[in-house]
């Protein structure tokens, strides 16, 4: 009895699977089908499928062709499984071709011609096509225009009016007017965080959004990497116990002056990295502190821009702190402090790809690794289409956390 495997993600199932499947079955007598995880898939760069796990084995189930189907989750399992299910030949689309040769070490590898004119990307690209266009085309701007590259289904336009989504990246003050101004137009709309100065506005703009049946985004890069995700998860599960402290910092040097020698035109340090340095604190704490102390140093004697503040929170079994600098340098790590234990993310913390949970005795510690491409902004980018296309709530960041973000910048600026 020849015994056969094959893999894929098999998202949105389409003609081509079915034939593959259908060819591949009729090379033996038993037909095992391995379906990617999403975990392995991200790690391989495939990032935006539109059906979970369960719906693409489910699909493959209910065609009939498959007599076991099981799940790949990591890199070499192939192998694994070739050995642990006694299998006699291996098969893939002729779109692997000479990719998995290094198999036949351990059974016959055929590649199958791939059916033409159909793929699960293009299918993705069809059904969502949104076109994004922006306030500024800043440096910001760019590096979205890139990403989208990785996204299917999500293009960019200069043609403002016939965008679907707009990305503002205007100074922080003019935020609340491109927004209301776009969604007024019926457009999505993704904001590089903050959404506003004033927490009201929070409020009011996610009103509107919610009212119009539009989506808005606040766009926090670190909110969207896998790292972050799992760190959350594991605080929530206890991991280190109770969380007493979280200590955040975000600093970068850069020239501050214009052409003309002049800051205007720049986000201060609290605008640029505030949201960031305040989502872990308040995704972690929640944000409901007691109050906080804020004390800045600002490099124009308007007091408009600050080179550095920091913040100090106090909850009721808590402390939090932040650092944010755009004229002044530290180290730009994250530290979770529990009663069992820390995590420890070092710098740049929000770009987070690692982090470690250290205990007392050191035997204990335990180290993460996670994949992180384009900083985050592919998942950000993956998160926005999936939230317009399905009208579900797919942000991992809640409205109270930008009102609260929102409101932390407001009191800076009151501060002054
Ligand atoms: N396949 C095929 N013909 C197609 C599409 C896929 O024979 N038109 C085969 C692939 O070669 C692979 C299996 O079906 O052996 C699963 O492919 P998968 O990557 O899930 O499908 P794609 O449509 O290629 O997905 P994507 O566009 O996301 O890469």
């Amino acid at each position: 009895m020849a015994r056969v495997i094959t893999y894929g993600t098999f998202d949105l199932l389409h003609y081509g699977h079915i034939r593959l499947l259908e060819r591949a079955k009729q090379l033996g007598d038993y037909l095992i089908v391995g379906v990617t995880s999403e975990d392995f898939d991200r790690r391989r760069g495939k990032i935006n499928t539109h059906q979970s796990l369960m719906e693409r084995m489910a699909a493959v189930r209910a065609l009939g062709i498959a007599d076991e189907i099981i799940v790949e989750e990591y890199v070499g399992q192939k192998i694994d499984d070739i050995k642990r299910y006694d299998i006699d030949i291996f098969t893939v689309g002729s779109d692997w071709t000479g990719q998995f040769d290094y198999l036949k070490e351990y059974c016959t590898v055929i590649y199958l011609p791939r059916t033409e004119g159909v793929s699960s990307s293009d299918i993705r690209a069809q059904g969502a096509d949104i076109s994004v266009s922006t306030t500024d085309s800043s440096g910001i701007w760019k590096k979205f225009a890139n990403e989208c590259e990785y996204v299917n289904g999500v293009r960019t336009t200069d043609n403002r009016d016939e965008c679907k989504a707009i990305y503002v990246t205007s100074l922080p003050d003019k935020h609340y007017e491109d927004i209301r101004q776009a969604l007024l137009e019926d457009k999505h709309v993704i904001c590089e965080s903050p959404i506003a100065t004033k927490a009201e506005h929070v409020k009011e703009l996610f009103a509107l959004a919610r009212n119009k049946g539009l989506v808005l985004m606040d766009g926090i890069k670190p909110a969207y990497s896998t790292a972050y995700s799992r760190l959350l998860v594991l605080l929530k599960s206890g991991a280190i116990g109770e969380v007493v402290s979280v200590d955040a910092v975000c600093t970068s040097l850069s020239d501050l002056s214009n052409s003309e020698g002049e800051i205007e035109g720049r986000w201060n340090s609290m605008c640029a990295w505030g949201p960031t340095a305040l989502l872990p604190v308040f995704q972690i704490l929640g944000t409901g502190y007691k109050c906080k102390h804020i004390v800045s140093r600002y490099i124009d004697e308007e007091k408009t821009f600050d080179g550095f503040t920091k913040i100090d929170f106090e909850y009721e079994n808590a402390v939090a702190s932040i650092k944010v600098a755009k004229a002044a340098k530290s180290e730009g790590s994250l530290v979770v402090t529990g009663t069992k234990g820390y995590v420890y993310v070092p710098a740049p913390w929000w770009k987070m790809d690692y982090f470690e949970i250290r205990y007392e005795n050191a035997a204990d510690n335990k180290r993460f690794f996670y994949q992180l491409d384009g900083e985050g902004i592919r998942y950000e980018i993956v998160a926005f289409s999936k939230m317009i296309e399905t009208g579900k709530d797919f942000s991992n960041i809640s409205e109270d956390v930008s009102v609260a973000i929102a409101q932390t910048i407001e009191d800076c600026i009151l501060h002054t």
